[in-house]
């Protein structure tokens, strides 16, 4: 626990420990108002004067105010970068905006960039980052839930290529990052649910007690109970750093994050990403993925429903609606994890632990496209 000066519950504090780095993330309510405190407490950091805060035009008007003036009274220089929101946005046009306003207010590399909002935000602020005189500090305030527990945990940064999402990007670590549990009360909904996905996502994967606290208490998760919310998080945000710290460079058991991914990414791509948050999508492919791991002999089905049915509770789609349908094999074609006409697909073994299959040498097409059929609505 992190101790709290100005009274209120201690943030949690996690580590990430890779082999070449470390960085700490806090996980509470009420962080933004003391970021002077966590920078300060930080040593890459904390001497950094200059800083270049980039947010969006929904997240700032709600939180940029308190952050700045934190900064302003820790000491620092704040220079504001406000985007336009949306994924559309994620592009290397706007980075190149990021890029010349820091380079028109002669901003040096000691200068913290700090990424205000959701994955959009993190993911353009990160990479502008990455590549502004060949690399700048970088803190990461993820406002989403999808954010909190992944997208500002491990450092891969990206801006959209019209040929694909995230196809120009790079590794780099944030120094540190403020998960404040208490922003997330402004979040719509459906992007709450859709964050949620990624949380179920974490406890299939890889810890069957998170999994049964999600379905102990989704009624609390759901209302956004405080203490259970920011259980969720934290038990999220330990599971993506453990699992960061083995594979940084995605060159192995990462691939395991990418769990629902293979159809939910396919989903998104052939509703032309306007019809499913993300986590939707997820939700459908993880339907889709236990239903392959019954087929091919990996998860009893009784595992597999129990997972569908938590996906339902929390409100999340895991049908296919049938007029995608026909298009999801192509599509998923494009995968990363498609090489030639091999497919590698993280399929359940049980609720708590999954491994890779291949698909086009170790298993049959046909398994894929009857998993798909068997979710067809
Ligand atoms: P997002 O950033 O588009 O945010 C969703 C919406 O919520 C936006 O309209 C945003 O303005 C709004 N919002 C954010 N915080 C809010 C708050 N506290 N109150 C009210 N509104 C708020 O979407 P996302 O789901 O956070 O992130 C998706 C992005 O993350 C995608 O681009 C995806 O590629 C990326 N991603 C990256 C990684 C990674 O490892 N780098 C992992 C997963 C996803
Ligand atoms: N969200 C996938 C990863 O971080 O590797």
């Amino acid at each position: 626990m992190h101790p709290n000066k100005n009274g209120g519950k201690p943030a949690a504090k996690l580590q990430v420990t890779t082999p070449t780095s470390s960085y700490p993330i806090y996980i509470g309510s009420g962080l933004l108002q003391r970021i002077g405190a966590y920078l300060g407490e930080t040593p890459a950091i904390s001497r950094i004067e200059e800083v270049l805060l980039v947010s969006n035009e929904t997240v700032y008007p709600l939180y940029g105010g308190p952050v700045e003036q934190a900064l302003e009274q820790s000491g620092r220089r704040v220079h504001t970068f406000v985007m336009p929101d949306g994924e559309q946005h994620k592009s290397w046009d706007m980075a190149e905006r990021i890029l010349s306003y820091a380079l028109k207010r002669r901003l040096s590399r000691k200068t913290l960039v700090i990424a205000l909002g959701g994955g959009v935000v993190g993911d353009l602020a990160g990479f502008a980052a990455a590549v502004y005189l060949r690399g700048v500090p970088l803190v990461q305030i993820p406002t989403t839930l999808l954010a909190q527990v992944d997208s500002s945990i491990g450092g891969k940064v990206a801006v959209n290529h019209p040929l694909g999402k995230n196809m120009i990007g790079a590794f780099h670590r944030p120094e540190l990052v403020l998960a404040d549990a208490a922003v997330l009360s402004t979040l719509p909904r459906r992007e709450l649910i859709a964050g949620l996905a990624e949380v179920i996502k974490y406890g299939i994967i890889w810890d069957e007690h998170l999994f049964s606290f999600l379905e102990a208490n989704a009624e609390a998760v759901l209302a956004c109970d405080p203490e259970c919310l920011e259980a969720a998080i934290r038990r999220s945000c330990e599971i993506k750093a453990e699992i960061v710290a083995k594979d940084e460079r995605d060159q192995g058991l990462r691939a395991i994050l990418n769990f629902g991914h293979t159809v939910g990414h396919a989903l998104e791509n052939v509703t032309g990403y306007t019809a499913y948050r993300h986590g939707e999508a997820v939700a459908v492919g993880m339907a889709a993925a236990c239903r392959l791991g019954t087929l091919i002999g990996c998860m009893s089905q009784e595992e597999a429903e129990r997972v569908i049915r938590l996906l339902e509770r929390y409100g999340l789609p895991v049908k296919l609606p049938a007029e995608a349908r026909p298009h999801i094999p192509a599509a998923m074609m494009h995968d990363k994890k498609a090489v030639g006409d091999q497919l590698w697909f993280v399929i359940p073994n049980r609720i708590g632990e999954v491994g890779l299959a291949n698909f086009g040498r170790d298993y049959d097409w046909s398994l894929l496209e009857e998993a798909l059929d068997s979710i067809v609505d």
